[in-house]
Order: structure tokens, then sequence, then C-alpha cells
């Protein structure tokens, strides 16, 4: 499938295992047989297997760890496994003592209330990511008692997809220390007979340690071995600690005496089809770029250094153009240009003078380009075999125009009338992801990340030598009427070279004797139709070929890619088509015992009266960054913000805590103010966010400035690209999103999402706001008895997520979401002695502070956390960047 199953799947493990109550980094008595080294804070892990098992393309892999607590108390057990994002976890067990607890798959939802529950009941929960581009991470920790013995077993399906010619299996290996026996193992059976195989790792550095690893095909069977010995696995002969930490990646590829290739195995049939070698298909591409404001200066840079190397490759018939947007589309040519190598050297002037822009207009860009193309066809401007492509490169939201996604949406697939597909490429985390996602989808293309990074030029001619050469137009896989059920999909409207078309479905009569499949596309010259026919005698040989196999593969194949594509058809689905969809997928992943967005594992171990209970799960819809995702996953923001980041709030008598998690410590300040004035709390112009906050004095003022309390009693939060505001007071809260205005009360809990922001109230206790993923901010209702003679109810604001908002974020909390530094000397006693005092150096100011305490009240309004602290006393005096004056706003919008 070439088609987007999106870089963007998270995986959370919400492990539910008590783990509290260890002891910390004790050396532990050993037992006789191992190396003191092998025993690693008392566990020794004796042995990791990752075992492959590939079979026509289709992989089950499973990875066992088995491990010893040798200390003389219970410990915890970790397993981490990174698997690729377009796996899907079959099974999980766990076996401590011989005992077997298996993982049993369950819907979501079901999956969730235990979930809520250990959560409810204290138990610790981990929120386990994405990790890298590729890979999310599966964490389990266990309670294992002195002496005890542990296995992990994990396993994981998945179809490997053909890419510039080869299939490609990513195994991430990183034991975090030596292990007794470590083997990686891959068996790999392919009807086809296979042309080549590889395997390479990014840590082999030396002739001994590729002395450990064996590679041999012949015929339809490749094996792969990687077997380091303990010395082999120090990263240097006295060293203690593992070189093997990177990355394991085995390629390799089939023979292509045909161009189709058919397996049928227990009444379920696969259809391979990849006519490598036909001559290419000459394309007409428009480049529709976003030149608006964020894209200045680095993106735009790799963007232009991109286009250039792609100008270089471009055919001489080809077609081309290229549509700027910010608040205003240009276009390079009125019309489509030939790409000679004179046209080609105009356009590459052009480019090299692209500059960055204003605000962003997606939907007049893109117009643009899809009329374009559309009138090149229809006044014959271009070759009559040719196909069109429109790539979108954007790297921020629809601020301009026509801004609503569902419009812009809808534009764009009337406009395009399924005509031709339309690639989205999203540059940088301040995209929606969804949003181009369903563009592309419902326009027969895929959506693919643009990662932030020195390497984003590659990431970008990498894409684009994926649809750089289509070899057939209007393919159509067709069978026998009534001989096939339950298809996937069978038409695409290109094959590229380098890729694979992958058909899987059911045979009406398991027993037929007799299989014809056609496929017909337009290739560069002529119309093509390729036929594919097993005869009786084919067919029992195929079976008799069986006995390589293992069981079901073919079935678990069809299932694997029948649930993808209804996921993918789910995206963009609506209403009761999304309520049908998703119901069919459900089922089936239900029946195949596959981890999905819908469904969750669950392992469940009776120990001391409590259940342990581990949720392998697998959220769904939105990026690697869980954009959009349900309520769910915004309300566990509000229990379990994300670990080792850096956390911001304001509450109470207006103080101020900067967490520093470079430091493991704390700064404070207070903010003195009269009632009735507006501070800047955070304001970022690259991503529009600002936060206002207004203050509040007691019901009774008091006449001394020292002693009065002031809190703050309204908060202004506005996304000027969003066109959002949201104004909380402690009474109600005000949505206004453009022209639309909402107003919900702190009795309600809602989740609402739109546009790629979240907001989840929780009936009168907080507010949980997202932007996208990267930025999530909760609000606290502080309310105090209703006829308090003094206190009046406020509000604290904490910002729990900000790694997505940019390096211009400003004001009292978002001047701090930069790297801070700070040094403490001279701790000396204070005047309370329960409050030393120290020197602080921190942004080349001297201040002298005092350690204190203020409370986290995100669990609970009316119970804090302390949290310690360094205070700085004078309204922040040296550690906030210029004077107070300069926080204070006329107005909360
Ligand atoms: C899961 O793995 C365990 C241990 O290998 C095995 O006994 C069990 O049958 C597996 N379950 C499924 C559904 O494959
Ligand atoms: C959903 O499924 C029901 C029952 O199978 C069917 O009657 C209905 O037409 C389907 N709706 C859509 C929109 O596909």
């Amino acid at each position: 499938m070439a088609s987007a199953r999106a870089p963007c799947l998270l995986l959370a493990l919400l492990s539910c295992l008590v783990a509290s109550g260890f002891p910390g980094h004790l050396s532990r008595p050993l037992g006789k047989r191992s190396l003191p080294e092998m025993v690693v804070d008392g566990i020794e892990i004796y042995s990791t297997k990752i075992h492959c098992r590939v079979t026509s393309r289709f992989a089950h892999n499973t990875v066992t760890t088995r491990a010893t607590n040798r200390a003389d108390t219970a410990k915890e057990v970790s397993f981490d496994v990174e698997l690729p994002k377009t796996a899907f976890i079959t099974n999980f067990t766990l076996t401590i003592d011989g005992v077997t607890y298996p993982g049993n798959i369950k819907e979501k939802e079901v999956a969730q209330k235990q979930y809520d529950k250990a959560v409810s009941q204290g138990k610790t929960a981990g929120l386990v990511k994405a990790s890298g581009r590729k890979l999310e991470k599966f964490t389990v920790s266990v309670n294992v008692a002195a002496g005890s013995k542990v296995t992990f077993e994990l396993t994981y399906e998945e179809l490997l997809k053909r890419h510039k010619g080869k299939y490609e299996m990513y195994l991430k290996v990183r034991p975090k220390q030596l292990v007794k026996h470590f083997e990686i193992t891959a068996d790999i059976f392919e009807p086809q007979g296979i042309s080549s195989l590889d395997a390479q790792a990014s840590f082999i550095t030396n002739d001994l340690l590729a002395s450990a690893l064996t590679k041999s095909f012949s015929g339809k069977k490749g094996h792969v071995s990687f077997k380091p010995s303990v010395d082999q696995q120090r990263s240097c002969p006295t060293c203690t600690d593992s070189l093997l930490d990177g990355d394991f990646t085995i390629t390799y590829d089939v023979n292509r005496e045909s161009p189709a290739n058919v397996q049928i195995v227990n009444g379920y049939f696969v259809h391979f089809f990849a006519p490598d070698g036909l001559p290419v298909v000459p394309k007409n591409v428009v480049f529709v770029i976003d030149v608006s404001g964020s894209m200045y200066y680095q993106k735009l840079k790799q963007t232009k250094e991109a286009l250039f190397k792609i100008l270089e490759d471009m055919k001489e018939n080809d077609y081309l153009n290229f549509i700027l947007f910010a608040s205003k589309v240009r276009v390079w040519k009125d019309h489509l240009i030939q790409a000679t190598p004179e046209n080609i050297q105009e356009a590459k002037t052009f480019v090299s003078n692209i500059a960055a822009e204003d605000t962003t207009n997606i939907n007049d860009g893109l117009m643009r380009g899809i009329n374009m193309l559309k009138k090149a066809r229809e006044e014959h401007q271009v070759p009559e075999r040719s196909t069109s492509i429109v790539i979108l490169l954007t790297d921020g939201i629809a601020n301009e125009g026509v801004s609503r996604p569902e419009d812009i949406q809808a534009n764009a697939r009337n406009a395009i009338g399924g005509k031709f597909p339309l690639y989205s490429l999203g540059f940088g985390d301040n995209v929606d992801y969804n949003f181009l996602e369903k563009l592309a989808l419902e326009n027969n293309g895929f959506a693919r990340r643009i990662y932030e990074a020195s390497d984003a030029t590659l990431q970008l001619q990498d894409f684009y030598e994926e649809v750089a050469n289509p070899l057939l137009t209007g393919v159509e896989v067709e069978y026998p009427q009534n001989a096939i059920l339950d298809l996937t999909q069978s038409t695409y409207k290109h094959y590229y070279d380098g890729s694979e078309i992958v058909v899987a479905g059911k045979l009406a009569d398991k027993d037929m004797s007799h299989f014809k499949a056609d496929v017909k596309g337009h290739g560069a010259l002529n119309d093509l139709s390729f036929t594919e026919e097993l005869d009786a005698e084919e067919m029992e040989k195929a079976r008799q070929d069986q006995e390589y196999i293992f069981g079901d593969y073919i079935e678990r194949l069809w299932a694997y890619l029948t649930i993808e594509q209804l996921l993918d058809k789910r995206k963009k689905a609506q209403g009761e088509e999304k309520e049908n969809l998703t119901a069919q997928a459900l089922d089936l992943s239900l029946k195949y015992h596959f981890v999905t967005p819908l469904t969750s594992m669950v392992v469940t171990k009776p120990e001391d009266n409590e259940e342990q209970t581990a949720i392998a799960d697998k959220p769904g819809d939105g990026s690697p960054f869980s954009q959009n995702t349900p309520s769910s996953s915004a309300t566990w923001v509000s229990y379990q913000p994300p670990p080792q980041t850096s956390y911001y709030y304001v509450d109470g008598d207006p103080h101020f805590i900067i967490q520093v998690p470079e430091k493991d410590d704390a700064l404070c300040f207070n903010i003195d103010e009269d009632p009735g004035t507006v501070l800047r709390l955070i304001h970022d112009p690259v991503t529009g966010l600002t936060v206002h906050g207004e203050i509040i004095g007691d019901k009774v003022a008091s006449a001394d400035s020292k002693t009065r309390n002031t809190y703050f009693g309204k908060l202004g939060i506005a996304n000027d690209y969003l066109d959002v505001q949201i104004e909380v007071t402690p009474e109600k809260i005000n949505l206004r999103n453009g022209e639309a205005q909402s107003t919900f009360s702190w009795l309600d809990t809602v989740t609402v999402t739109q546009n790629g922001m979240t907001m989840a109230i929780n009936r009168k206790k907080n507010i949980v706001l997202s932007f996208g993923d990267g930025v999530t901010f909760v609000v606290v209702l502080h309310q105090v008895w209703k006829k308090h003679p003094v206190h009046r109810d406020f509000l604290g604001f904490y910002v729990v997520d900000s790694h997505r908002m940019s390096a211009q974020t400003h004001g009292l909390l978002g001047q701090f979401f930069h790297p801070l530094d700070f040094e403490v000397s001279d701790i000396r006693p204070g005047l309370d002695p329960s409050k030393p005092v120290a020197t602080m150096v921190v942004k080349n100011h001297r201040l002298k502070v005092t350690r204190g305490s203020q409370k986290d009240y995100r669990r609970d309004a009316s119970v804090g956390v302390k949290v310690a602290c360094w205070f700085v006393h004078n309204n922040g005096e040296g550690l906030l960047d210029g004077d107070l004056r300069d926080y204070i706003v006329p107005a909360l919008f």
C-alpha cells in the first residue's frame, strides 16, 4: 500500500502495575554463575531474543526477554521494545516463576475503564510515546520478588512494503546492559524466490563484531542471524556497557520473472503486482508551496535545496509549475511549462528568489494549482499520455481566506473530482496533520510528515523520488465475478517504480481449482493488461509449498490489509459511515487479535489481593503528536503530565513557578499588582498563541499591599491563527471560534475538538486545553465556600506542555519556555531557620533568593502538592526580562 498509514500513531502503554516501594540503586549479592557486570541494579537480563519470520512479505516478530532478580528485595524490571508504527501488536505475555499471564484483546473503551480505575486508585500509570520517525515504543515494568524470574514476550506483525525496489524490516536494538544470550534471527520464505538479501546494523564498527552476523539466501529461503557474545557486546574490551544501540535493518527483494504473483492458502489469496522496467509515464507536477512567514528561514532554505535537486531530476517530457502562497497567491508561470534544460534553469532562478511573506492562504494556493492542471489537460497543453499530480507543502495552519479545514477539503475534492492525486507534506510540528491527511486521502494521495531537522532536504527529496516515476496510471485489478469475496483495495491511481500493489481476498469456493487475475493500466506508450492464471496443477503445487509456511499467514495478511484500509477510510468518513467502518475494523481487530487504534491488550496479574493490569494501546487518529485524539487523551494529561519535561504555572496569590528539569529544581516569584490589572503570561508570534490574566482582589480590600491577597480571576487564551478566543472565569467558559460563540459552565463535563484544538472541561475541577499536541494548558478552578466573608473563587493556570511553542515566545511564563540556566551558591540560614537563603546567578544577575515552597493544585484544587523552589523577591526582579510594566496589557484580548 503506497497510501499513507500515517507515520502518526502513538503507542501508549498504560502500565498500571504497582511500582512503589523499591529501594534505590544498591549493590546486591550475586548468584554464582553470572559475571558481576551482568547484573545491573540487582537485575540480570540473561536472554534477549528477537525472532522474525517473514512469509510473503508478512512479518511475524517475537521479542522475548528473560530476567532474574538477583537482589534480596523485590525489584522493578522493565521491558522496552520499539516497533514500527505500521505494525500491530498481536500478543503480549508475562511469565513470572513459571506462571504465564496472557494478554487479552479488548475494545479500547473497556480497557480504558480498567486504566481509569487503576488511576483513581492511585496506581502509577506510564504513557509511552512515538519514538522517532518510524517507531513507537512499548514499555512495561513489573514488580518481581527477590530471586524470581520473569519472561516478557511480545509479538507483532506487519506487512513489509516495497520501497525503492526493496522490502525493509527495521529492528531497534537497545539492551541497556550486557546480555548473556543475545540473538536476532530472521527466517524469510518467499515463494517467488529471493533475489537479494542484506542485513546491516548501525552500530557494527569492527570485524570482530561483523563476525557475529551471518546472512544467506538460496531459492525461496533467506536467513539472517546476529549473535554477539558477551565480549563482542562490550563497547570496549574492558567496558561493561553495551555497544548494541541502534538500528538493525534487513532488506531484501524477490525474483521478478513475472510482474505478478498469486498465492493461495486455506481459501484466502494474495496477489502481488510489481511490473518494474516499464517506461516512465511523463508527469505534470504543480508544486503548491507555503511561503508564509513561519517558513522563514531554515524551512524555506531546505525547501529550496530540495526543489533544486528535484528540478535536476525532472525528465525532459515532464511539465511543471510553482504556486506560492502566503496571504496572496503568486505563480511562476500562468500555465504549465515543459522541463526543458532552459526552462529548468529559469525555474532554478525563480526558486532561488523565493522569499517568505505573511499569513497562510492554503485554499487559494491549492485551488489555483488544481485548476491549472485541469486546464492544461482540457486545452491539450500537456501530452495525452501523461499524468498529473499536485504536491502541497505547508508548515502551518490556514489562517487567511477560506480557513475552515472542512471547506478547503470540500473545495479540493470537488475541483479534483478524482482525476489526479494530491500529496500533502506537513513541514514541522505546527501543521494540522489530520487535515493534511484527510485532504490527501480524499484525493488518492497520501500525506507525509517532514520533520524539522537538518535532513529535511533529504526527506523532501525522498518523498519526491517515491512519486517521481509512475509506470502505470489508472491501475485496476480484476477477478472473475462471484469467485472472490471481501477484496481489499483493487484500484490505484498510480503504480510507482520500485513499489508494489498488494490485493488480498477470500475465495468464494475454498477448493477452487483454477484462479485468474487481470491487471489493467495505462502505460507511457500504450494501455497494458497483465493476466495471471493458476491451473489445477499449480494450485496443487502452491498447496504443497505450505509446509514451509506458518499457519494462516495469508488470512492474517488479508486481515491486516483490510483493517489498515478501513482505518484509512475511517479517517475521512463521517456520521453513520464512520460508525460502520469503525464497527468493521473493531470486529476484525478483535477477531484477529490485533492492537489497533480501536483495541487494547490487557494483561492482568493478581498479586497481594490487588490486580496489576498492563495495557498495550495504540491511540488512533492523528499525528505522532496525537493531535485531535478524542477526549481520553486530553483527560490523561491532567493526571499524568509528561515526565522529565519542564512545566510552568501560576496559582494562588499570583505565585509563579518555573520548573527547571535540568537542575531538578524550581524557581518562583510573586507578582503584586492592583485588581483590574491584566498581565501578559504568554505570547508567541509564531504559533499565534496568547494568554492574558486579569487580577482580582478579595471581597474586602486590604489597605496594605503587603497583606492583601490577589488572584487571577479571568484568563483570556487566544489563538490568532485559528481565530479562537477562550475566556475563563470561575463562573463560566466562553469559547469564540470565528463568528461562533459558545458558553459552558463549570458544571459541564465536555470535550470540544475543532481545528486541531481540544478543550476538555472536567466538571468543577479543571480545563485541559491542547493546541495540536505539544501545547497543553490546564486551568484549575479554586472554589471557596460560597458565603466566605473575604475570599473569592479564582483560577490557576498551568503550562504542562510547551515544546511546540516557538523560541520567540515571551510573557511572564512564556519567557521561561527556553532552556534556563542558573547557579545557586552560598546557601546560608535565613531569618526564618526553615527558609535558608542563597545567592543565585541567573540571566547575568546576582540575586539573593530564599528557599520556599508553593503548591501544585493540578490533581486536586483543595489539597495541593508541595513544590520546593527558590523564591526571587521584588516581583521577580532580575529573573524577569525587562520591567514589570512591560507585561501589563490593556485588555484580556
Ligand atoms: C500468546 O503467546 C503465548 C505465549 O507464547 C501463547 O501461549 C499464546 O497462545 C499466544 N496467544 C495467541 C492468541 O497467539
Ligand atoms: C451502515 O451499516 C448498516 C447495516 O449494515 C447499513 O444498513 C447502512 O446502509 C450502512 N451505512 C452506511 C452509511 O454505510
